[in-house]
């Protein structure tokens, strides 16, 4: 059998998984790809590093030129992350006439446009299965089977790390930085939380989707963003009281040839099949005019679930099956879709306040409402301090505007303390 040699930038978490594949399934990936793939380089920081892994005598470098310059060497798979050295060791190995596989959404986000044109002038192919969603074969399903719809909405759950923190705060009622260490060592976050905890990372990945799923190139800059940060044992008891569990979604939705883009903690009713999914999973619903609702499930992040990504797209570039002109769609070449003003935007909204325990401040609340058109579904009101109450309202679908008119006038209420939290619903009709 014809051997292939490839190299690894990163030998982090995914790198290990990478690896870790490669070896255990290596007969049935020759079958597969009809090449026995040899590992022949792999890019780290620190040579001197400790790791789980020992490897063959020469393999570990620090030197990309070790990589670029050597001509054997036909597939480069970037796992070492962030934006400055990745993006420019992809482009001098493209150069190189090197393929390229990555798990990197903040790249591919941010700079597909300029990647994808370098692919097409360089005749190599560029693969990012693993950027979105981990496991779960999104980008395929996009791009191939689901090619005969026009999709109508993505919703998705679709960082594991912010999922592994709400379910483990909802469900073992452990605390936020509890969560966020554990997601850490398990080796989902990111090498900088903030990105899935405020939600960039989960921008990153809708970008990519909605590029890909409208025909149209979307600037992650023009998705709406709220993180998790904010969210409170006390949310995710309220939530519970009136029958719904938080997640932060990732929503693209189109209407009239006007995309609507957002990330955002979400209350769900609890008995839709996205509230159950928990810890690291991730799940994608998509519905298209033919198919209908379609939901994938699976890990999100971890070494052998993203792992399986980045080594199906090593197959699918040995069997050389997809030319890179099928990634014209997020290069920007398609139909431009104008994104709503996020003003625009409607929903039902779960609205928490903080108020003085006086008669009237109730009615005057609900008044405001009234006045700016946001009608009350339900409300709740607890005593839990003798100088304040909590009061709790679910409205109907209204718009962001008419919500933040309200929202300011109650505020200027003698007897409203705090508005404390504004969280949006989603009820998947
Ligand atoms: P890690 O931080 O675990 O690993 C990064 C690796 O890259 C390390 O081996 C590090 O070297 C090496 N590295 C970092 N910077 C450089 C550099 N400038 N030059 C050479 N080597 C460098 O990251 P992950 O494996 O978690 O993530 C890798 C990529 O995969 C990221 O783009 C991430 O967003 C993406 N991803 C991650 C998932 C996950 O579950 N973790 C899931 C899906 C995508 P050293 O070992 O010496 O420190
Ligand atoms: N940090 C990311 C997550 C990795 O938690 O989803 C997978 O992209």
């Amino acid at each position: 059998m014809e051997k292939v040699k490839i190299a690894i930038l990163g030998f982090g978490n995914v790198g290990t998984g990478v690896w870790k594949i490669l070896q255990e399934n290596r007969k049935e990936i020759m079958k597969r790809s009809n090449y026995d793939i040899e590992v022949a380089k792999i890019l780290v920081s620190d040579i001197n590093k400790k790791r789980e892994i020992e490897l063959p005598k020469g393999v570990l470098t620090n030197n990309i030129d070790d990589i670029i310059n050597d001509d054997s060497i036909k597939i480069v798979v970037e796992l070492i992350g962030g934006r400055g050295q990745a993006k420019e060791y992809m482009i001098r190995a493209m150069k190189a006439k090197k393929h390229i596989v990555t798990a990197n959404k903040l790249v591919v986000a941010n700079w597909g446009e300029e990647l994808f044109k370098i692919a097409e002038e360089e005749n190599v192919l560029f693969y990012y299965e693993a950027s979105v969603a981990g496991g779960i074969p999104i980008i395929r399903e996009i791009n191939e089977s689901l090619t005969a719809n026009r999709i109508e909405q993505i919703i998705g759950i679709i960082n594991g790390t912010t999922n592994y923190i709400l379910s483990k705060m909802t469900n073992d009622g452990i605390s936020f930085d509890e969560a966020l260490k554990e997601a850490q060592d398990k080796g989902y976050a990111e090498a900088d939380p903030t990105s899935d905890v405020d939600g960039f990372d989960a921008v990153y990945k809708l970008a990519i989707m909605a590029s890909l799923a409208f025909g149209t190139k979307v600037d992650h800059d023009c998705i709406y963003r709220e993180g998790i940060r904010n969210i409170s044992a006390v949310d995710i008891e309220y939530a519970q009281k009136f029958g719904y569990t938080i997640k932060l979604l990732a929503i693209a939705k189109e209407e009239n040839n006007k995309l609507e883009l957002r990330v955002h903690p979400t209350l769900i009713p609890s008995n839709h099949p996205m509230a159950n999914v928990n810890d690291v999973f991730n799940a994608i619903l998509i519905k298209g005019n033919a198919v209908g609702e379609l939901m994938l499930y699976g890990k999100g992040a971890g070494d052998l679930p993203t792992g399986s990504a980045v080594v199906g797209d090593i197959i699918s570039i040995l069997r050389n099956n997809v030319k890179p002109s099928d990634l014209k769609a997020i290069s920007g070449e398609e139909d431009f879709k104008e994104v709503k003003n996020s003003d625009e935007n409607e929903s039902e909204f779960y609205i928490r306040l903080n108020v003085k325990d006086r008669a009237g401040v109730l009615g005057d609340t609900a008044k405001i409402f009234g006045k700016n058109n946001v009608s009350i579904t339900s409300l709740t009101q607890d005593v839990v301090h003798k100088e304040y109450v909590l009061l709790a309202f679910i409205t109907h679908k209204s718009s962001e505007r008419n919500i933040r008119e309200s929202l300011k006038k109650i505020k200027e209420l003698e007897n409203v303390n705090e508005i404390e939290s504004i969280i949006r619903i989603e009820s998947f009709n």
